[in-house]
């Protein structure tokens, strides 16, 4: 048969029927939770309890954290310019990078690209490249990141502390080891160890972060539009900036045209 241009394995219509991953997409509503139909769409079948159980942990301490991340005042910030909630949420998403939410897949991709070597190893490398260690460090929590203990409480409990688990434990204590102060594990690079012994790929890494976070950054933009003024987002100059630029000078004589 000839290769189409277009190509997918996620759902299709058969005899006026939606399949997801061939299962009866009417069926599945009411049968299956939000979390086992994102696994399903996801991963291509559905998941064990255990599966369900964990991914729900994940998304649920990933739900929100407070106003203060960049991904929150980027989407309040562009709602309090007159937009609407997808436009304020969109711009949380894009806030995701490699300091926060997107390190979820720079953690999965460190963890299984390096499962091999010993952690050492793989911390000295990082380090000698004067990379940081995604899914290590936060702005807050110093000592540990309560999100991250209770994940790693859940998976120990259900079966999910594996191998990855243990050496992204093990790469903690070689970063502290190193560098001599502790950098916590966290949210990330919980979630990144315990997804990637659920056998996700890392390149999904962002996606479970966009995925737990936007009810989140739903909320924000909700609140704001309702609960604020337009243009409530704004600098005060005096207080909140400081300016590094010139003093005010003349324009130079050739450029003055008028
Ligand atoms: N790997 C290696 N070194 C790290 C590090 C990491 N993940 N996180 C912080 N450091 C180092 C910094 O280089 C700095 O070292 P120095 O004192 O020798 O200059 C020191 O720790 C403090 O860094 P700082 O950026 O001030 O820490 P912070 O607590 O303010 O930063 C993060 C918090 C999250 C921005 C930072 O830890 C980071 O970039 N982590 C990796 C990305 C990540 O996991 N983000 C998800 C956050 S939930």
């Amino acid at each position: 048969m000839e290769r189409k241009k277009w190509r997918t394995a996620i759902s299709w219509h058969f005899d006026k029927e939606a399949y997801v991953r061939g299962y009866n997409l009417a069926q599945m509503i009411g049968n299956l939770s939000f979390t086992e139909a994102i696994y399903l769409v996801l991963k291509g079948e559905l998941p064990s309890e255990k599966e369900r159980l964990m991914l729900d942990a994940i998304f649920v301490s990933t739900v929100e954290h407070s106003i203060a991340p960049p991904s929150v005042i980027a989407a309040r910030a562009v709602a309090s310019g007159g937009n609407s909630l997808h436009v304020g949420v969109s711009a949380g998403v894009l806030a995701f990078g490699d300091a926060h939410g997107g390190a979820l897949e720079g953690a999965m991709r460190f963890l299984q690209e390096n499962i091999d070597k010993n952690p050492e190893q793989a911390v000295k490398e990082y380090f000698e490249k004067g990379k940081r260690i995604p899914g290590y460090g936060h702005r807050y929590y110093k000592e540990f990141d309560p999100r991250t203990k209770r994940i790693l409480e859940i998976a120990k409990e259900i079966g999910f502390f594996g191998k990855y688990c243990e050496f992204a434990v093990a790469v903690e204590k070689e970063i502290e080891n190193i560098k001599e102060k502790k950098l916590v594990m966290n949210v990330d690079g919980a979630v990144a160890a315990v997804v990637s012994e659920m056998g996700f790929d890392w390149r999904l890494g962002k996606g479970f972060f966009i995925i737990g976070r936007i009810p989140g950054l739903v909320a924000h933009v909700y609140e704001e539009l309702t609960m604020e003024k337009p243009f409530s987002k704004r600098l005060d100059e005096e207080k909140e900036v400081e300016y590094l630029g010139e003093k005010p000078r003349e324009l130079p004589p050739r450029y003055k045209r008028r």
